[in-house]
């Protein structure tokens, strides 16, 4: 039988087990988003700790897609010295090493860009204060080739593969939800227009990344936002599928990736689950999964394929470890 204990194998690579530890952002990074000794550091006693694979934060593909000053950057080839660092660490620690490749659109503040941030139809999300001004066809049509540029420097530093940014608000996001994207051409209108950039974007990064590990981030559900529902994500899937995709991460959409109002383990498991029977590629989901008998429960139910734990691994670096002990 599958368990938590279980090795999983992705487009050619093997995870020892079926923890990962999701993009988890510390902002350490130098002014222009190069690794710093302490992100080195950060990853080394992760990938220690156990889990099959580390997803490392999120890192901008261009300073208009930056949420933070410290944010870590894979927009120049200048990173990629550092962020071998990272991949070395993890693998060091003997764990998959995959890079989570981000442009956050509309969430990017003014103090992070120095300009307006862009959108598809100038509409915020929910909770931004800062109003977004519509993209220009031209400007979309360069986001594809951002994308697998990131993806290329991702290969060139030694890691297993990217996970593409599509939660949490996100440029994707806004382009995927009928909420924020009101677009009339080619990018909006129906569920193909709004999934179209994404589409581009997956084959773009797919022809820079070869047979590497192709992961999407996917806001399943914007609840309380009346936009993408779980129901919506698995269809969306299917097309995910289609388009290459390696394995589907399932977190919150233009609800974020931690709301308020969800507190309960495995909050974002049942949109996990209805994107699962969806799809036959392999699925992960994540939002307070913090027992080890939980995590495991999920995955010998064949509910997940694996499992993401943030905090609580932030918390303890062997989490990991001490799951699988406790478990045996
Ligand atoms: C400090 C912190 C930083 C985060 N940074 C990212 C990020 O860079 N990219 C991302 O997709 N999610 C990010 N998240 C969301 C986590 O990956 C995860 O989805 C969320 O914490 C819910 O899972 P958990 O309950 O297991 O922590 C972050 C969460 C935390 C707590």
């Amino acid at each position: 039988m599958t368990d938590l204990a279980s090795p999983l194998t992705i487009a050619g690579v093997t995870l020892r087990n079926r923890i990962i530890m999701p993009p988890m952002a510390n902002n350490k990074a130098d002014d222009d988003g190069h690794v710093t000794d302490t992100l080195v550091e950060h990853y080394l006693r992760h990938a220690a700790g156990g889990p099959g694979m580390i997803v490392v934060e999120h890192s901008y593909i261009t300073l208009a897609g930056r949420v933070h000053a410290h944010q870590l950057g894979i927009w120049s080839d200048d990173h990629v010295s550092g962020l071998a660092r990272l991949a070395e660490a993890i693998h060091a620690g003997e764990a998959a090493a995959v890079i989570q490749i981000t442009h956050a659109g509309s969430r990017s503040p003014q103090e992070a860009i120095g300009t307006t941030a862009v959108s598809p139809s100038g509409i915020a999300v929910p909770g931004d204060k800062e109003e977004p001004r519509i993209m220009s066809s031209e400007e979309i049509e360069a986001i594809p080739a951002l994308f697998a540029a990131a993806a290329a420097r991702a290969r060139a530093a030694g890691f297993d593969g990217v996970e593409v940014h599509g939660a949490h608000g996100y440029l994707l996001d806004q382009f995927m939800s009928p909420y924020t994207n009101h677009r009339d051409d080619d990018h909006g209108g129906s569920l193909e227009g709004r999934l179209r950039l994404i589409e581009q974007t997956l084959g773009a990064v797919r022809h820079e990344l070869g047979p590497g590990v192709l992961m999407y981030r996917l806001g399943a559900d914007d609840a309380p936002v009346p936009g993408i529902t779980p129901e919506d994500a698995a269809e969306i899937a299917t097309y995910l599928e289609a388009w290459g995709v390696d394995l589907i991460d399932c977190s919150g959409g233009l609800c974020g990736s931690r709301p308020a109002d969800r507190t309960e383990p495995g909050f974002f498991v049942d949109a996990g689950a209805a994107v699962k029977r969806a799809v036959s590629i392999p699925v992960a989901a994540v939002g307070g999964i913090t027992d080890p008998a939980y995590a495991d429960d999920l995955v010998r139910r064949e509910i997940l394929d694996a499992v993401c734990v943030g905090r609580a691994q932030l918390k303890d670096p062997a989490w990991a470890r001490k799951a699988l002990e406790t478990l045996r």
